[in-house]
């Protein structure tokens, strides 16, 4: 179940020009977060932003701890880069379903992340039990693929300008390296996670997507982060903070 707790900052890093490696002390998030869910992180300095959702990049069950890995866009993750060890954080979480991580130990899991979609799949890289493929999409540069590649992927990386691995997206990388698998778990921009959802039916792959809607209450209060569902012949709208953030991605009404 969630709930808030006043977190304790182990250690606050960068790990790329903007982006940020915070881990948090908080017990209870960490002994029931799964791969795939998030926490509401909340600015607390007195401006009275509302609460911030980010992906649990790793859990530590047995420290307590849980990762965030932020890049810094606004206010809140500004914020947020500046704390130190020692300070304290308000979390809320875990929010979110998670990914449900069904395969047998003989199966390809296909793990697609665009940008910053990329830290919660490498928790899921992580408690994944068989083949594993990352395929890693930036705008230039690179971050966290080394630790994919210790968690037993094998790492392709595609970059928007070329500067490392395949130039171009992470759905053209796919089809020029002709990658195939059993499952795709996928994070990233809406545009990206789109075009690998038709890849995957053309491929016939199931697909697993996780939404980052724009979110507001981030607790299925305000209905600010619905996205169109397919349930039954019918269209409904689903709360990604509620409901989500993971989808199957023939469901999504694109
Ligand atoms: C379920 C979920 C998981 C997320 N996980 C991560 C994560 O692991 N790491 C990470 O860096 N970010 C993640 N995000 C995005 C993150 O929540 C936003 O970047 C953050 O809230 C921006 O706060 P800010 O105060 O710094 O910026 P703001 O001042 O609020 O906004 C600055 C800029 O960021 C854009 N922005 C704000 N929210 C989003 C969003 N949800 N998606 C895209 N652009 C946004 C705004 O349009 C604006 O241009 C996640 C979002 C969701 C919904
Ligand atoms: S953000 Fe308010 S309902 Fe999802």
């Amino acid at each position: 179940m969630k709930a808030i707790e006043n977190a304790i900052i182990i250690s606050n890093e960068f790990i790329s020009e903007n982006i940020c490696s915070l881990v948090l002390k908080c017990s209870h998030i960490a002994r029931e977060a799964r791969a795939g869910q998030f926490v509401e992180v909340y600015p607390d300095n007195g401006a009275n932003l509302l609460s911030r959702p980010i992906s649990i990049c790793e859990i530590n069950k047995i420290q307590g701890t849980i990762r965030l890995v932020f890049q810094i866009v606004g206010k809140g993750t500004e914020l947020f880069s500046q704390l130190k060890a020692g300070d304290g954080l308000r979390v809320l979480g875990p929010c979110g379903n998670g990914y449900t991580l069904t395969e047998n130990v003989e199966d390809t899991a296909l793990l697609v992340g665009g940008g910053i979609g990329i830290p919660p799949l490498l928790e899921t890289c992580k408690q994944l039990n068989c083949n594993k493929i990352a395929v890693l999409g930036y705008r230039t540069g690179s971050f966290l693929a080394d630790e994919f590649r210790e968690a037993g992927a094998r790492v392709y990386i595609a970059t928007d300008d070329g500067s490392l691995g395949f130039k171009g997206n992470v759905v053209e990388l796919l089809k020029a390296e002709d990658i195939s698998a059993d499952i795709i778990y996928s994070c990233g921009p809406k545009v990206m996670l789109k075009a690998l959802s038709q890849w995957a039916e053309e491929k016939s792959i199931k697909c697993r997507v996780s939404m980052e809607e724009r979110m507001a209450c981030g607790i299925g209060a305000c209905v600010g982060c619905v996205v169109p569902i397919r349930e039954n012949d019918k269209v409904v709208y689903k709360k990604v903070c509620k409901d989500g953030p993971v989808f199957d991605s023939r469901e999504v009404c694109w």
